[in-house]
């Protein structure tokens, strides 16, 4: 439960009860229909959203992991490649290559935006490198031009982690349609959450999203003939319902995420700490992330005052210990050590009042005593 005496770090219960009304209906259905595993509301909200991402394919998962996997899978990523990702990232991102016997490259990332740095993807090209997995993190684009360049002249492929970035643009095109594919996540806390967990793999390339709806559903294109090794990883019916009852929202509540990022930053000016900035494309706000030296000190401060805090993420991908096996190098990524030391992570959410801004805001301020 939500204490009403704080500021909290999300309120989901406020989206539901923007579609409610019109959902409830349409979930007693979905029961009566027993449309559980994909079905008729699934398939309607994949062609929603591929109308909404202007893409040819949206092929509906059980969550953005698993759709990064399949991407990796159907990008033909296997034992003894290498892809390249970011230093800074949540861990998801490089799942899927090492579910397929690959090995993470780690790059570290902008200094300004989180995002994979294309000079560090430049560097660290070696044999063997198949593909780039971008991260749009905190809902900020990667930089995708110098991206895709180098990609086309290396012939890599190219995986969107458009996981929190969904509705998202770069130079006017929508976020997951640029690389090969893209992966978006339906966790309930992302920008376009579900019920429970959720993803979305996207191309505009017909056979490999025919062999991405295969691999989604036992590696069969056919009733119970398998023609390949695949996964249970289909969406649920209550999920593409709920979805879909969200996704005509969604450009609205993204409106209301600038509008408490744009606050926040005008009112933050002239204090000692690292306001983020809008440096490429269109921003949709996930995580308003601040980043100070002070950050512990000031988390606490604002814990003090009622105000819930997260920190995205504080242990980079090269210091996590599941890949302590693996042969990498450990001190080279400043700018991933940066934000994940410095980095803390403010609320924004959909439904947040003016006043819950203004004690974020003050709450800040007073640590500076400004
Ligand atoms: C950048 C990033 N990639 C991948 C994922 C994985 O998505 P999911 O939690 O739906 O498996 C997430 C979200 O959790 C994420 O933030």
């Amino acid at each position: 439960m939500i204490d009403p005496t704080r500021v909290p770090f999300a309120n989901l219960s406020l989206q539901w009860k923007q579609i409610k009304d019109a959902a409830l209906p349409d979930i007693e259905k979905l029961f009566d229909q027993s449309a559980f595993c994909l079905g008729p509301w699934v398939a309607s909200f994949e062609k929603a959203v591929s109308e909404y991402l202007g893409v040819k394919h949206a092929i509906a998962v059980n969550s953005g992991t698993s759709a990064l996997h399949l991407a990796t899978t159907a990008a033909g990523i296997g034992p003894g490649d290498k892809v390249l990702v970011p230093a800074q990232t949540f861990i998801a991102t490089i799942w899927g290559v090492l579910y397929r016997g690959a090995t993470p490259i780690l790059c570290d990332v902008e200094e300004s935006t989180a995002t994979i740095d294309p000079a560090e993807i430049e560097k660290r090209i070696e044999p063997g490198v198949k593909a780039i997995i971008p991260v749009h993190l905190f809902g900020q684009p990667a930089k995708m031009k110098e991206i895709m360049a180098i990609a086309k002249k290396h012939n890599l492929k190219v995986i969107e982690d458009v996981a929190q970035a969904i509705g998202g643009t770069y130079e006017g095109r929508k976020l997951s349609g640029i690389g090969d594919f893209g992966c978006i996540s339906f966790y309930p806390g992302k920008n376009l959450g579900g019920a429970g967990e959720g993803g979305l793999v996207t191309t505009n390339d017909d056979k490999l999203a025919e062999h991405v709806r295969s691999l989604r559903d036992h590696g069969s294109r056919e009733k119970y003939k398998h023609v390949e090794v695949g996964y249970n990883y289909r969406m649920e019916g209550l999920q593409g319902l709920v979805l879909g009852h969200k996704l005509p929202l969604l450009n609205a509540w993204t409106d209301e995420r600038q509008a408490i990022a744009k606050r926040y930053q005008e009112a933050f000016k002239g204090l000692p700490i690292d306001v983020p900035q809008i440096v490429n494309g269109d921003h949709v706000w996930h995580l308003f992330v601040i980043r100070t030296p002070h950050r512990d000190k000031l988390r606490e401060h604002l814990n003090v005052k009622g105000i819930d805090t997260g920190l995205h993420y504080p242990i980079p991908i090269h210091r996590q210990p599941a890949l302590e096996s693996f042969a990498i190098d450990r001190g080279n990524y400043p700018q991933a050590d940066r934000w994940a030391s410095q980095g803390l992570t403010l609320p924004v959410f959909v439904g947040m009042t003016q006043e819950q801004q203004t004690r974020v805001i003050e709450g800040v301020r007073s640590f500076f005593n400004e």
